[in-house]
């Protein structure tokens, strides 16, 4: 059809209506800058007494901050450094643009405004600029305390070249070195697992404190709350409470996940384009579970993702639905073979449990008879959608394993064939 002129005053009309419902749209999205935080006085309280320095500085040099996807740490961790900037100077660093710790180390050095190191110089090299940088930036802001946020800290342990313990080492010599400068660095890890359960060497293990602050995940009452705050500042017209009731009764079946019920009334609101009733989040809902999940699966590690495509593969291939992490190990392995970046078993563990906590993946414990009760895990999408999500090739994979599935019952046909063919002899 063509694009014609009045085309585009349809399309602009279009838009300017949906844009009279919001007042301020920027109140639903995740990123929502200047948004009030309900509750959590409790975690805040707690995340404050680990970063309030004594006269001599901070006591800890790690603080871990849990908790499931999108119950609010990395608004609330954020909303305290803006804040307490009185007390110290804060760099806060998403760490999932990059997927090694060289890439990390640049990540911090460009959110610190230093200049990026090249590869041929070395992670020894960044590092060093990172506690350039830190120091300059106190003795501009004429303070001797820094809060080095590294958020979704998980990504440290993804590098298989080099191991998560070694980074973390790296980071506390470097609380070590502006110490000795007098100058104080607290490193605060934001992740869905605890600092203490990653893989860590004994000698990094025993420096550290058990600092931890955990954030549950919400209740529907807790939703429901924080939707009636950001409504009432989002929408043009006042929303009906029932509506939001419903966003989030709907969004507590979503493991208390905040970011979900958000979502939910912002695609709601998107499909209306007008007053919202309760069928309109219902219809929303459908639709957003069909969406929602791809919008995850796009934010999980590459490795993440092969592990994904090992689930797929072994549930349409074995016709099952749940496999232990033996068992997906190895496929993740076989997927892998040959490649340098394998990761160890331990490491595969970690990354099932944080699937799980995104809600891609579930698990359940079955008991093995005498070896006692072990976790297999399923997947929560069609596995179709995952391989679809995960493999730019899941067609021609599906015709892999469709063949490999006839070669087995081609081999079965014949084994039988000669058991036959032997006892009639
Ligand atoms: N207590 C709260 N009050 C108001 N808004 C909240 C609260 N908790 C979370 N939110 C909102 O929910 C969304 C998700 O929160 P946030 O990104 O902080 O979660 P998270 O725990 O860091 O999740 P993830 O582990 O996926 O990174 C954001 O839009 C945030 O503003
Ligand atoms: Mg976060």
């Amino acid at each position: 059809m063509e694009l014609s002129k009045q085309k585009i005053g349809e399309i602009k009309n279009k838009i300017r209506k949906l844009d009279a419902i919001f007042s301020e749209k920027r109140y639903l999205e995740s990123l929502g800058s200047t948004i009030s935080i309900f509750g959590r006085e409790n975690e805040a309280e707690k995340i404050m007494n680990f970063l309030y320095p004594a006269k001599d500085g901070f006591s800890f040099p790690f603080v871990s901050v849990y908790g499931k996807s999108g119950t609010g740490k990395s608004t609330v961790v954020k909303f305290i450094c803006d804040n307490m900037t009185d007390v110290f100077s804060y760099c806060f660093v998403n760490l999932r643009r990059t997927d090694t710790h060289f890439g990390c180390a640049n990540l911090i050095l460009e959110n610190l405004d230093g200049e990026q190191v090249k590869s041929s110089a070395g992670i020894n090299t960044a590092i060093n600029n990172i506690e350039k940088q830190i120091e300059e930036t106190l003795i501009r802001d004429k303070k001797s305390n820094f809060i080095l946020v590294l958020d979704e800290f998980d990504v440290i342990f993804s590098d298989k070249r080099r191991k998560g313990s070694d980074f973390v080492y790296k980071l506390l010599t470097l609380v070590e070195t502006l110490r000795s400068k007098s100058y104080w660095l607290c490193v605060v890890a934001i992740s869905n697992s605890r600092l203490a359960d990653f893989p860590l060497e004994e000698r990094i293990r025993s420096r550290m404190d058990e600092c931890d602050v955990y954030f549950p995940p919400y209740t529907g009452k807790d939703v429901l709350q924080i939707l009636r705050e950001r409504a009432e500042k989002a929408f043009a017209d006042k929303v009906d409470d029932e509506v939001l009731r419903e966003c989030a009764i709907l969004s507590s079946a979503e493991n208390g996940d905040c970011r979900y019920a958000l979502q939910l009334l912002l695609k709601t609101a998107e499909i209306t384009k007008g007053p919202i009733s309760v069928s309109d989040v219902r219809n929303a809902y459908g639709q957003l579970k069909k969406d929602y999940p791809e919008e995850i699966v796009k934010t999980v590690t590459p490795h993440q993702r092969v592990i994904l495509r090992a689930m797929a593969r072994m549930t349409m291939l074995y016709e099952e639905e749940v496999f232990s992490t033996k068992e997906i190990f190895y496929e993740y392995r076989g997927l892998l073979f040959r490649k340098p970046k394998l990761l160890e078993y331990r490491r595969i563990f970690d990354l099932l449990n944080e699937l799980e906590n995104l809600g891609i993946i579930a698990s359940v414990k079955r008991s093995e008879g005498r070896y006692g009760y072990h976790k297999f895990y399923r997947l929560l999408i069609p596995y179709h959608d995952v391989g679809y999500m995960v493999s730019k090739n899941w067609d021609a994979h599906q015709l892999e394993i469709v063949a490999e599935k006839k070669s087995w019952e081609r081999s079965e046909e014949e084994a039988m064939f000669e058991t036959i063919k032997q006892s009639k002899k």
